[in-house]
């Protein structure tokens, strides 16, 4: 099967960085979302982004050019989904706000396209179920920030075909990224590992073990991180964290998956990190 027009659906930190590989790597790609002022802060995004790419020669401006070219944007998502090859959902991470855009999509999509979750945590097999074609759902789980990180966790549930599979890993590595398949479980790999990190460092924060310049730095020092627990929770989005501990600890009940009381107090007054201007580090730091 091949891909053509890929549609991408929530323009936020994940969307708009999915949607720039996908542009650059040459598929005609529409960027989905709810609001007009969200599909701006995306497209201004990745403009940022490519920007950078072009003062540091790692690509040519006519490069750039052409990847902006083959980008679209619209809040129509019954129009850019209609022909598109593959979808990439990447809303917030509540089954609640993904389900009915996996019921919609089965409505909108052609039989043929697949449709793919860039869900951190949230069962595939259970959005699969919101469609008529769960051997065509899949998760490709790219990380944080999309056009930098090599990694793709690619989650096949049980009744993923191997088609899908296939036709999945081409797509996710034609865009210059590495894959590795993982069974669909909670937090998949990635997310068992690094959540308990994010919910052990609020943790040691709150018993005021060390302040948290230098809980990132020894972490940085000691284990050769590029960036601490703190800095990377701020890149990440507290909120994003606390709803990945949730997702997690529903679906297993393991306590140590409970989000730390201060990840919660940090989301209730509104400071979930970078892209609101305000995290770990301007409260704490
Ligand atoms: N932030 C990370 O580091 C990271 C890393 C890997 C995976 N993820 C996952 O990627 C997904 C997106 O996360 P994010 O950090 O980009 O979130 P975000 O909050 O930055 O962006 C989500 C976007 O989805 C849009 N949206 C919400 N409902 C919509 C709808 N019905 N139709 C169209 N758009 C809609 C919102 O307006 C927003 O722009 C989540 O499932 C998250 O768990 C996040």
């Amino acid at each position: 099967m091949a891909i053509k027009k890929v549609c991408v659906i929530g323009s936020g930190t994940m969307g708009s960085g999915i949607a720039q590989v996908s542009a650059q790597a040459g598929y005609e790609t529409t960027m989905v979302d709810v609001k007009q002022e969200f599909l701006d802060r995306g497209m201004s995004t990745i403009k940022k982004s490519l920007g950078k790419f072009v003062e540091k020669e790692k690509i040519k401006q006519e490069e750039m050019n052409k990847a902006l070219a083959r980008l679209h944007t619209s809040i129509d998502m019954e129009n850019a989904a209609k022909d598109a090859d593959y979808v990439i959902e990447a809303v917030f991470e509540r089954a609640e706000v993904k389900l009915p855009i996996f019921v919609q999509l089965e409505e909108i999509c052609p039989t043929e396209t697949i449709l793919a979750s860039n869900t951190s945590g949230i069962p595939v097999s259970l959005l699969a179920s919101a469609t008529k074609r769960p051997n065509k759902v899949i998760g490709t789980h790219f990380m944080n920030p999309v056009p930098l990180m090599k990694g793709v966790e690619i989650v096949k549930s049980l009744l993923t075909s191997e088609e899908t599979l296939k036709v999945s890993l081409d797509f996710v590595n034609s865009l210059g990224k590495e894959t590795v398949v993982v069974k669909d479980s909670p937090g998949f790999v990635t997310n068992r590992i690094v959540t308990l990190v994010f919910n052990e460092a609020a943790k040691l924060l709150e018993e005021n073990l060390a302040s948290i310049e230098d809980i990132d730095k020894i972490e940085k020092l000691s284990h050769n991180w590029p960036m601490g627990p703190f800095e990377l929770a701020d890149m990440v989005g507290i909120d994003v964290v606390v709803d990945l501990l949730e997702g997690i600890y529903q679906q297993t009940g393991w306590e140590r998956y409970k989000p730390a009381p201060l990840l919660k107090r940090m989301v209730e007054i509104g400071y979930t990190g970078r892209k609101v201007g305000k995290g770990f580090y301007q409260l704490f730091g």
